[in-house]
């Protein structure tokens, strides 16, 4: 479904030497040119890569404030991001849900802010550890999903990220079976209750574990759109694999 869509989520990692070392590394690197690629640096070195970054591969932000920036400490805006060259923010990140607290109703807020002023929206969404064995992986999915879609304007500029939050940061990478299960759950879900057009072109991606080594396997699963990369996304050349491993 779509263009395949890589992103790399560096997290709160890196500083100005190791990040010159890593936009070295793509932009020497070959990326397959069919593949939209995506990189999300710390806020604090957005404009450092923006500015040395081929302009191939598009910048994101991890976050983004709900509303109009102001009297808003320690916050960034839509409007400032878009003011640096960011195309994208990543919101409702597991770490952003169950590391700091933010809940489905705030992330939909920031997700509908983000798309009105014209940012593209990673929406993560995925069960945790406990969720999975309970049997709930697709209600606490189903759920999150459903917060987006009920707070954003239009689903043309959102691709859905799944990361099962047991594999994020593990090594316990989802199997390709149990990814493409969720997907396809998902891409049902939005067939249900957005609409038949949605369902087949909204990208669906998955993060967790994904390395230059499992790649290949579950890109070629039918409901795996691409991936959202984390630590592996800080290595130039295995980034480099990940994007390529479109099929
Ligand atoms: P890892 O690739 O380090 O597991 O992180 C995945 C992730 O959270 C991407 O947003």
């Amino acid at each position: 479904t779509g263009k395949f869509f890589v992103g790399g989520n560096w997290k709160c990692n890196g500083t100005k030497e190791s990040i010159t070392k890593l936009v070295s590394d793509l932009n020497d690197a070959k990326l397959e040119s069919d593949v939209d690629v995506v990189v999300a640096p710390p806020f604090v070195y957005i404009d450092q890569v923006k500015s040395s970054l081929t302009d191939k591969i598009e910048i994101s932000a991890q976050n983004s404030w709900v509303s109009k920036g102001g009297a808003f400490t320690g916050e960034i805006s839509v409007e400032q991001l878009k003011d640096i060259g960011a195309k994208w923010v990543i919101l409702g990140h597991s770490e952003r849900r169950h590391v700091i607290g933010e809940d489905d109703l705030f992330i939909g807020k920031k997700a509908a802010y983000a798309l009105n002023e014209g940012l593209g929206v990673i929406a993560c969404i995925g069960e945790l550890l406990e969720d999975r064995e309970a049997g709930k992986t697709f209600d606490v999915c189903f759920t999150q999903l459903k917060a987006y879609a009920d707070a954003v304007p239009s689903w043309d500029n959102i691709v859905i990220a799944y990361e099962p939050v047991w594999a994020i940061g593990t090594g316990k990478v989802a199997s390709p079976q149990q990814a493409q299960e969720v997907h396809a759950a998902l891409r049902d879900w939005l067939k249900k209750n957005v609409s038949d057009e949605v369902a087949s072109k909204t990208r669906i991606i998955y993060g967790g574990s994904v390395n230059g080594g499992n790649c290949a396997e579950l890109a070629k699963q039918e409901d795996i759109d691409g991936f959202l990369v984390g630590g592996a996304s800080l290595k130039g050349p295995e980034f480099a694999t990940i994007v390529n491993s479109v099929t």
